[in-house]
């Protein structure tokens, strides 16, 4: 399977993109340093230079030909200012979605965020922007014709993956480490008849074939 993965050089898109070449897949994505370009290579990965807020449509498109699935797992992370967010969080997914219906490539998957995500919590005005930039950038994705898919990941840890996740259509939102979001989206691009839904994801106690399984209707 050849998948395109945009933040390959990201916590969870890097965790994709070595679960997958360790298996024999082929992914490749966008990367913006050549150190990044390096490292990846280091581990078999294939990248192309780019931009997503750089790169037109049309670019975009012709670096995802051939390609059999995207996974959207970039974000501008809060570092880069509100302007950034808009652009990466909120415009992005949209973006690459023309593109990937150009590229004739139907697979997306979204990481997303849970909407109620520290709604316990006072969060600051740059939190609350990346929060409406996530949702603008899921119903731009759900009003096209692709097989999408959203995953929102509650908060990411870089703790070792368990291997067991709690996934479903409307979960607690606690915390989860990158290795099992990563492990997780593995495991749903083999599972294309899951498509057209948004899967909340967490922590938990279910191993990740029987948490995706579970969720297929037959
Ligand atoms: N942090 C959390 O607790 C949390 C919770 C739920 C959901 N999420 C979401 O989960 C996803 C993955 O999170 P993560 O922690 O793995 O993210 P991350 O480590 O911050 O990685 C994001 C990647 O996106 C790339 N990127 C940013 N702007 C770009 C652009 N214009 N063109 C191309 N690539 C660009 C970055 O590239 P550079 O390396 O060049 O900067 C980086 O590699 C994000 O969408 C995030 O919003 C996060």
């Amino acid at each position: 399977m050849k998948v395109f993965i945009i933040g390959i050089a990201g916590g969870v898109g890097r965790r994709v993109a070595k679960q997958l070449a360790r298996v024999g897949d082929q992914p490749g994505g966008l990367v913006r340093r050549p150190e990044q370009a390096k490292a990846l290579a280091s581990a078999g990965i294939r990248t192309v230079p780019g931009d997503l807020v750089a790169m037109s449509v049309g670019e975009l498109a012709a670096v995802l030909r051939d390609y059999d699935a995207i996974v959207f797992s970039a974000g501008a992370g809060g570092k880069q200012g509100d302007a950034a967010t808009t652009r990466v969080d909120g415009d992005g997914p949209g973006k690459l979605a023309l593109a990937s219906k150009r590229a004739g490539v139907r697979r997306f998957i979204l990481v997303s965020v849970f909407p109620e995500a520290w709604r316990e919590r006072r969060m600051n005005a740059s939190f609350e922007h990346y929060m409406v930039q996530k949702k603008r950038a899921e119903t731009q994705l759900v009003r096209t014709d692709l097989d999408w898919l959203i995953v929102r990941p509650s908060a990411l840890t870089d703790a070792p993956g368990a291997g067991r996740v709690d996934l479903g259509l409307a979960k607690v939102h606690t915390e989860i480490a990158r290795d099992d979001v990563a492990a997780t989206i593995v495991e749903l691009l083999r599972t294309p008849s899951l498509n057209r839904l948004i899967l909340e994801l967490t922590g938990g106690g279910v191993p990740i074939c029987e948490a995706v399984g579970a969720m297929t209707v037959d």
